[in-house]
């Protein structure tokens, strides 16, 4: 295939005419045959007026392109979508997928050699991944980097954990107007991403450890000199990946997403992030089998001490030796033989990296939060196709229950009657919703986390056992049953359930039943309304809905996974 310049002309017909006009049009650019005749290396640039988690991509892509310049090539940016968590509607998983698509196509459309992509804010990474995972162009992967923290009266203040937890404070009366606006100013204090070990942190550390980024990417603040050097350095690396033809099939390898797997159990688990792993992997004809998801979580135990679980935040994870602090304690479960786009191995990487002396942040496997991995996959006659639980997040008590359903039917059924004063509810009840998955909401929202109904709030109930298709954000807490799959939309067994019937759970077995007769349940199935009533719909919102898989397959449309060949690999 051509390279440089001379890479995917435009089709006229007459090859040597599309590189003369194409080298007419760049000229007006200013750039001199010199230029045009080295490695191109493409930069996406996702800045965004609605995007403050990619407040720095301007020095950023500056830092790159210095990178690249003092590595002999020619750095071109261009812009994609942004995506940013509280300016998309209806949710940013809705447009994960159309930044990935968006972002495949120019990498191949324009003649770039390699690209960096520079992702942060939670869907945008993913995206970038599952594009370069389908480009399959040498690719390599700078963060903006997490946000440093602000306090409040002394308290550090963390986004989003503080969020909610603040809100509910003022709705409660117990703080202020005043007060609520000081904390509202204080929330997010910095450029960069969330600096809690959330959605877009695990991102950042999986794709350090997948071999994606360099060393450090996903811990070095955002808004230090740091990262600019490290930004610099991926602009020179993105050059190397083309004089090496290094392209991401060589770096995202069945190995590559076990390590990725364990790495997500011990940072913390995140449900979010197991869809978009889903989703990257399956680009490369790799299925992230649940079950096996779940047997690596019985055997990883949860070592970083960072909010929300823990006490600390990313730029303390930064301080205690960024993610190789973690991946050292992990070593011997990691395949090590992994090559990075550093050139490195991943066990080269961990071996050369900083070891910080008594530091707090990353425990050790004798010393660990948790013993196993924070997710468990859930089967049974309510999820055959498998449902998550953040167990770690849970009640303990209630992670084996039977409580009798009460059922709701959309998102706008939830909020007209979960806090009624007639709703027929007990502490002991199973709430069910439903529609909310990614068809039947669009997008998936993250309503999984549904409110404790106001009067059993106000006697001091704090968790019941929750059950929906919908996703849940890794700040919340609760015994929430998610992802069940298939969902309500598509006729799943969501579909079915009645206020009143008797829901199982049971979390050390694994099972989530629905204590209804198969019968009954095929009498319930006969007089259901057809899946997703055909509607007068146009546009992305058609591509979606006509075409995006469930979240065991990781929410990717149907027509972008090639066959599997691999699934993830065991660990010893
Ligand atoms: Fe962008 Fe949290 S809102 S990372």
């Amino acid at each position: 295939m051509s390279s440089g310049i001379r890479r995917g002309l435009t089709n006229y017909g007459d090859a040597a005419f599309s590189l003369f006009l194409r080298k007419a049009f760049i000229k007006a650019m200013g750039y001199s045959d010199d230029a045009l005749e080295r490695p191109i290396i493409g930069i996406t640039n996702t800045y965004s007026d609605f995007n403050p988690c990619h407040a720095t991509v301007p020095q950023l892509i500056a830092a790159v392109k210095r990178g690249v310049m003092l590595a002999g090539g020619l750095p071109m940016e261009f812009p994609t979508i942004s995506i940013h968590e509280s300016f998309a509607y209806p949710t940013s998983m809705y447009q994960r997928n159309l930044m990935a698509l968006d972002t495949e196509e120019m990498i191949r459309a324009q003649p770039v050699d390699a690209v960096v992509l520079i992702g942060g804010c939670d869907k945008t990474i993913p995206a970038q991944l599952m594009a370069a995972a389908s480009a399959n162009v040498p690719a390599i992967v700078i963060p903006t980097g997490p946000m440093l923290t602000r306090t409040h009266q002394g308290e550090r203040l963390g986004a989003c954990t503080d969020c909610r937890r603040f809100w509910a404070r003022f709705r409660a009366g117990e703080i202020d107007q005043q007060e609520i606006d000081a904390v509202n100013a204080r929330l997010a204090p910095t450029a960069g991403t969330c600096m809690v070990m959330v959605t877009a942190s695990i991102m950042a550390c999986i794709t350090e450890a997948l071999g994606m980024s360099l060393a450090g990417a996903a811990a070095i603040p955002a808004v230090h000199s740091e990262r600019l050097r490290l930004a610099e350095a991926t602009g020179s690396t993105a050059v190397t990946l083309v004089r090496n033809n290094v392209r991401p099939d060589a770096i995202l390898t069945a190995k590559a997403f076990t390590n990725a797997l364990i790495v997500l159990h011990a940072i913390g688990g995140s449900t979010n992030a197991l869809i978009h792993l889903t989703a990257i992997a399956a680009r490369r004809g790799v299925r992230i089998d649940l079950d096996r998801f779940d047997a690596l979580g019985r055997k990883v135990p949860v070592l970083v001490d960072l909010k929300p679980s823990g006490r600390h935040y990313m730029e303390h994870l930064h301080e205690a030796g960024g993610l190789n602090a973690v991946l050292r304690e992990l070593k011997s479960l990691l395949h090590l033989d992994m090559p990075t786009v550093s050139g490195k191995t991943l066990g080269q990487e961990i071996a050369a990296a900083e070891i910080v002396p008594g530091q707090e942040v990353v425990r050790s496997t004798g010393n660990p939060i948790y013993p196993s991995g924070g997710i468990a996959v859930l089967r049974g006659n309510l999820a055959p196709g498998g449902a998550v639980i953040k167990h770690s997040s849970a009640t303990p008590a209630l992670l084996k229950h039977t409580g009798r359903a009460v059922v709701f039917d959309s998102l706008e059924d939830l909020a007209a009657r979960i806090d009624a004063p007639d709703l027929d509810v007990t502490r002991d009840d199973v709430l069910v919703l439903r529609n909310a998955g990614p068809k039947g909401a669009p997008g998936m929202p993250e309503a999984g986390y549904l409110p404790i109904p106001k009067r059993l709030g106000q006697q001091g109930v704090k968790d019941m056992v929750r059950i929906s298709d919908a996703r849940m954000s890794g700040t919340a807490f609760g015994t929430i049953v998610l992802h069940v799959v298939p969902e309500a939309a598509l006729g799943g067994p969501l579909a079915l359930v009645q206020t009143g019937d008797m829901i199982r759970l049971d979390v050390g077995e694994r099972a989530l039943e629905l204590c209804v007769a198969p019968d009954e349940l095929e009498r319930r199935r006969a007089k259901l309304a057809p899946p997703l009533p055909a509607a007068d719909i146009s546009g992305y919102r058609r591509l979606y809905l006509g075409h995006v898989l469930q979240a065991d397959a990781g929410c990717d449309f149907d027509f972008m996974t090639p066959e599997m060949i691999d699934s993830v690999a065991p660990v010893a």
